[in-house]
């Protein structure tokens, strides 16, 4: 594993590009294989996450030629087989392929899902609706199966708002019998962005950017080009960051998708300027404490909670953040509280009473987000902050510790000592 050393600073400046979107990027992969030919994806950043989807690609026997930013896929050569364990739990998002192959083949033989451990992340709605579609369902120990004679087009009204239960219906009934409505839809701008992807292939959807989606079902799919759009939660990470730390130009961005957390940090008192596809957040003193919680889209996300809970201990005050999504992701409030934070947790909420100041320690990425929070917490630490299990952080961060650097943070990656390693071990091995 990876482990990344961050100093604390006072200043940052300069600029930071936004890379695609990690969401968007994890869904239109498995979305490509839908057409009948080839498709191009540009934008597409640089994540083990996408290193994961393109294996099962080869693994399906896809065509695949990456170069920088772009990925050209062709189904030409496709063969539909069972995705193994192994490459199913490197990332969550490979049970998009579910979808997918359930709508290109009636069949599908997939390992279990991985992703960030963050408590119970259930996968019933997406079954349930590829059931109501026509599908049968079978969950072995080590696959889950899905069987269809045929497809056909009916109404889905989700239990809860679920972006990968969305996004997972849609793709299995672009191909289905006669018309598909998805009520209780999620309208994550991820989500339009493979509605676009789809359309230009040929796909019948609409509704796009609403909480109904209706779909028509169509018999072949074509080519098909699309760039993956600007990563909202990478925006607000360092958006955070600016104003804690010093003015910072944020560019390749879209200002829409992160109205909700400039609504936040403005209500804090923080100063924002944006253009198209620009914002400027400038390092904001005095900051007046917060109460949020998170939300669907165009709610606040619950991607964002680790991160801002790092600002709310530099406010002079108590703020609460409320976790309505995933309650299980609070494994690193023991981390942020060892670096001297006061904290409180009862139920979804957490109570933050600042200002505190944060020494630097050895923490653990113990998901994603959570390893991007203790980025924000070092790099405003006093001192040195060691973040183990960082190849967490590089699931979902373009080329971080680069942009970071740049922008004049202290930071290296490097890899994590061997645990094994005693000083007998070390003498025996130089004899
Ligand atoms: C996606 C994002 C993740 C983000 C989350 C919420 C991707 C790859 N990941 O995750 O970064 O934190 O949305 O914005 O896009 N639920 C069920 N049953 C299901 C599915 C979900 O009960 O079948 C529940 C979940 O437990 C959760 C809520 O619905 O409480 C929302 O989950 P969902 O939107 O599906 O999250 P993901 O798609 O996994």
């Amino acid at each position: 594993m990876k482990q990344i050393i961050i100093n604390g600073t006072n200043t940052i400046s300069g600029e930071i590009a936004i890379s695609g979107a990690k969401n968007s990027v994890v869904a239109l992969i498995p979305a490509a294989i839908l057409s009948d030919s080839l498709v191009k994806i540009t934008n597409v950043p640089k994540l083990s996450d996408c290193d994961s989807l393109e294996q099962i690609l080869l693994d399906l026997n896809c065509d695949v030629i990456r170069n920088k930013d772009t990925f050209v896929i062709s189904t030409m050569n496709m063969q539909n087989k069972f995705i193994s364990n192994e490459l199913s739990q490197k990332l969550r998002a490979s049970y998009y392929f579910m979808g997918s192959l359930l709508a290109k083949y009636n069949h599908v033989e997939i390992g279990m899902p991985g992703g960030c451990d963050f408590g119970t992340r259930p996968i019933d709605l997406h079954l349930k609706g590829f059931e109501q579609l026509g599908a049968k369902v079978t969950v072995l120990d080590d696959r889950i199966i899905l069987d269809a004679p045929q497809l056909n087009g009916t109404t889905i009204n989700l239990e809860k708002v679920s972006v990968g239960a969305t996004i997972n219906l849609l793709l299995a009934a672009t191909k289905a019998n006669g018309i598909t409505t998805i009520n209780n839809a999620a309208c994550e701008p991820e989500i339009d962005n493979v509605i676009d992807f789809l359309n230009n292939m040929g796909a019948k959807i609409s509704g796009k950017g609403t909480s109904t989606l209706q779909i028509t079902g169509v018999k072949k799919l074509g080519t098909s080009q699309i760039a993956v759009i600007p990563d909202r939660i990478e925006t607000g990470t360092y958006m955070i960051l600016a104003t804690l730390l010093g003015d910072l130009k944020i560019t390749n961005t879209n200002p829409i998708y992160v109205k909700s957390i400039c609504d936040i940090l403005k209500q804090m008192g923080v100063n924002i300027e944006y253009s198209a596809n620009e914002i400027i957040v400038h390092k904001s003193f005095n900051n007046k404490p917060i109460n949020i919680e998170t939300n669907p889209y165009p709610g606040f996300p619950t991607d964002l909670g680790q991160i801002i809970a790092v600002l709310m201990t530099q406010i002079n005050g108590q703020s609460t953040l409320t976790e309505n999504i995933y309650n299980g992701r609070t494994k690193y409030l023991v981390h942020l509280s060892n670096m001297g934070a006061d904290i409180n947790l009862k139920d979804n909420v957490t109570t933050i009473n600042g200002p505190t100041k944060l020494i630097g320690t050895t923490v653990e990425a113990t998901d994603l987000r959570a390893g991007a929070a203790f980025l924000v917490a070092g790099a405003i630490a006093e001192g040195s902050t060691t973040i183990n299990k960082a190849d967490l952080i590089l699931r979902g961060y373009e080329n971080i510790v680069e942009k970071l650097d740049k922008i004049g943070i202290n930071i290296i990656i490097q890899d994590e000592l061997d645990k094994n390693l005693t000083p007998e071990s070390v003498k025996k091995k130089k004899l």
